[in-house]
């Protein structure tokens, strides 16, 4: 359904905007038709028959909540195994009383992020549809997805569009892995969708991108599990890095949803964390005031369209190391809007810096992530010290995806030497170094940093002397 116009097409249409506004479309259900529990603690009824593939997956043992598929037609590799973990340390660096900080870790995925959430429902419904080639634009991850997905079931062949030279190798490495026919266009991630959105729409090719509404039905069932972690209450606070804005999306409509069903009684707040070389939200949303409006968008599209232009004009790009998140052209960016003003939500932007030493301080506390991920807690930990939250707040950060995914970042951050990350120092031949100064990062106070030793037994024993073990 359009919100917009309130056009309906049917489920197995393969639309992904309406054709009569061109507002992208939503999932809408007469929940009065599907059997939906009377309480979220009856779900854990599927603990019990996990060998039934639809009750394993932590996407459809919701599946009364995402109600568009009938069960023989789900497509499923056993994605949502996650769950919400707790790190002291990581909770005391953000500055929060200790359990406060919680993190939900989407990067134990089958393909190693949330997006296989998305891809589990997009499958379902390409399925449904007899679709025989998918497609997606990608700053890898959801390239990564898609491919897991076409390449253990064998129902659909897969095309992946990509940006040059952003993507991480860990995300390029599975695409190529599992078969999937990349594409590697000369432009960046938003010039790889807009391609990819007209070619699918030429070829009649299934379209998997977040702008496809049965990927945020799936991506919905992170909040779910959010909530099954907490023993069904809920949080203050759920803090989400934001790319094509997707995931804050879905958000918003699994808290809506919820509450018209009666199965939460509030909704938590919602922080979408950009990263600042990649800022269209924050700038549009925190200086323009951009805002959903109940759904009234003629002011929104005024500000949206003269912002666009002005970034056209002065051909400005997105450029950040959290390269999952360096989207300029936030698809679902009025979706977000919504979501915002659902959860009475705020936008904050991050530095780079910022994003490396929080993503440090989550793997010291034995979750590793990509840097995009680590935006949620740099966010969470700017918000605290700006007083939005408070310590003793419940508080949610969304880890999207796993630290393998990007080894270089890692390795970067922890390897270089500091005194090459002033401008003084730049040199051509230190890449890690030319690599982390252009991001403008200056310091790495959380490096674990190697230490070179002789290749002789005694001097390994006099370095373990001094360094106390
Ligand atoms: N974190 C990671 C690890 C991602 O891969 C992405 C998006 C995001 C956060 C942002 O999520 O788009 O829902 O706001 N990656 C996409 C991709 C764009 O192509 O893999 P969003």
């Amino acid at each position: 359904m359009n919100h917009a116009c309130r056009a309906t097409y049917s489920v197995d249409e393969t639309l992904v905007d309406c054709s009569k506004c061109g507002h992208l479309l939503d999932i809408a259900y007469d929940w009065s038709r599907v059997p939906v529990p009377g309480s979220l603690k009856q779900f854990e009824s599927r603990w019990s028959s996990r060998r039934n593939p639809l009750d394993f997956s932590g996407v459809w043992r919701f599946r009364e909540l995402l109600p568009f598929a009938k069960d023989e037609q789900i497509v499923t590799i056993g994605e949502g195994q996650t769950i919400l973990q707790s790190s002291a340390g990581v909770g005391k660096y953000a500055g929060f009383q200790t359990g406060k900080l919680l993190l939900q870790y989407e990067g134990l995925n089958p393909s190693g992020s949330f997006k296989d959430n998305g891809m589990t429902a997009a499958s379902t419904h390409a399925h449904m549809v007899g679709a025989k080639v998918a497609a997606c634009a990608s700053t890898g991850n959801t390239s990564a997805s898609l491919a897991i997905y076409s390449s253990t079931t064998r129902l659909f062949e897969t095309i992946v569009f990509i940006g040059s030279g952003k993507i991480s190798f860990g995300k390029l490495s599975q695409a190529l892995d599992y078969g999937a026919k990349t594409l590697q266009i000369q432009g960046d991630f938003d010039d790889a969708l807009r391609q990819v959105r007209d070619v699918c729409a030429a070829r009649g090719i299934y379209l998997c991108n977040s702008v496809n509404p049965f990927r945020l039905e799936g991506q919905k069932s992170i909040m779910f599990r959010v909530l099954e972690g907490l023993n069904w209450e809920v949080p203050d606070w759920i803090v989400v890095p934001g790319g094509n804005l997707g995931n804050s999306s879905a958000f918003g409509k699994a808290f809506t949803e919820l509450k018209e069903l009666g199965l939460i009684n509030r909704i938590p707040r919602l922080a979408v964390i950009n990263a600042a070389g990649s800022n269209t939200l924050y700038q549009l949303f925190e200086q323009h005031k951009l805002r959903w409006n109940g759904g009234r968008l003629d002011e929104a599209k005024i500000i949206t369209d003269k912002f666009f232009t002005q970034m056209d004009a002065d051909n400005r790009r997105a450029s950040t190391l959290a390269t999952a998140i360096e989207i300029n052209r936030p698809v679902n960016l009025l979706k977000c809007l919504r979501a915002l003003e659902v959860c009475d939500g705020v936008v904050r932007e991050v530095s780079d810096e910022a994003i490396l030493e929080a993503k440090a301080q989550i793997g010291a506390g034995g979750f590793g992530c990509e840097p995009a991920s680590a935006a949620s807690v740099a966010g969470a930990k700017l918000l605290r010290e700006q007083g939005v939250i408070s310590p003793s707040d419940r508080v949610v950060c969304i880890l999207t995806g796993h630290q393998l995914k990007d080894p270089t970042a890692t390795v970067a951050y922890h390897s270089v030497d500091p005194a090459r990350l002033s401008a003084a120092a730049a040199t051509e031949d230190d890449a890690y170094a030319t690599m982390l100064r252009k991001a403008g990062v200056t310091q790495t106070p959380a490096a674990n940093r190697p230490i070179v030793v002789e290749n002789k037994f005694e001097s390994i024993m006099q370095l373990l002397d001094r360094i106390g073990c």
